[in-house]
């Protein structure tokens, strides 16, 4: 049985998940909490693939890209999270398994299949953070440097995948409005996250 606790970030890019991720290690760490972070995808060669492949959009079909992350994620969960879990630690992940149910779920894969298929190896969190963007502004956060016609075509993506977001609902998630000032938004997510380790 595992011993420590699961904090999940979530929300479209440009959400601000990695800005609060990093936040939230370094405050239970100056608590003197037993902490680590990990991303998805990860730092394997699946998560690798997926980023060198993500540049180039349409390389793979929605089924593909979904073998790769459920691939990665299996390795993160075996080789990172599992362990660091059952030494008593505290997981923070910038993305999990909800990233996957929203985007490729947002291109057509049945949102409760992709659920089930991943809740049979993956660990459920304590606590899900959603920091919720409109599309357009998670984009202009972003800057990439796309054509427009890239840009239209991803902010209808990415309001699909916010709507899948905006979905779960339940006791472990918790729903925050990701154009708040960082700062107050930092505190609010530590808050919440004592009164979880707390409680
Ligand atoms: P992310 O780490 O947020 O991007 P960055 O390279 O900016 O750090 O993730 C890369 C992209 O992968 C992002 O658009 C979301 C997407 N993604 C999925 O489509 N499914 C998944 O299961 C995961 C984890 C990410």
């Amino acid at each position: 049985m595992k011993k420590g606790r699961l904090i999940v970030f979530e929300g479209i890019d440009g959400a601000g998940k990695s800005t609060q991720a990093r936040m939230l290690r370094r405050k239970l760490g100056a608590r003197g909490r037993k902490v680590v972070s990990f991303r998805e995808p990860s730092r394997s060669r699946w998560g690798r693939e997926l980023r060198a492949k993500a540049k180039s959009e349409g390389s793979l079909t929605p089924l593909e890209e979904l073998e790769l992350f459920v691939k990665d994620r299996r390795e993160n969960v075996a080789r990172n999270i599992r362990p660091a879990l059952l030494a008593g630690t505290i997981v923070i992940l910038d993305r999990y398994y909800f990233s996957t149910i929203a985007y490729q779920g947002a291109k057509g894969l049945d949102p409760e299949r992709i659920r089930k298929i991943n809740e049979r190896f993956a660990p459920k969190p304590d606590l899900v953070f959603f920091l919720d963007l409109g599309a357009s502004a998670g984009l202009s956060r972003i800057s990439g440097r796309k054509t427009r016609d890239l840009l239209f075509e991803r902010e209808t993506y990415l309001r699909r995948v916010r709507r899948m977001f905006r979905d779960f609902q339940g006791p472990r998630f918790v729903h925050l409005d990701g154009r708040r000032d960082k700062r107050e938004l930092g505190r609010e997510i530590l808050a919440r996250t004592l009164a979880v380790l707390e409680g």
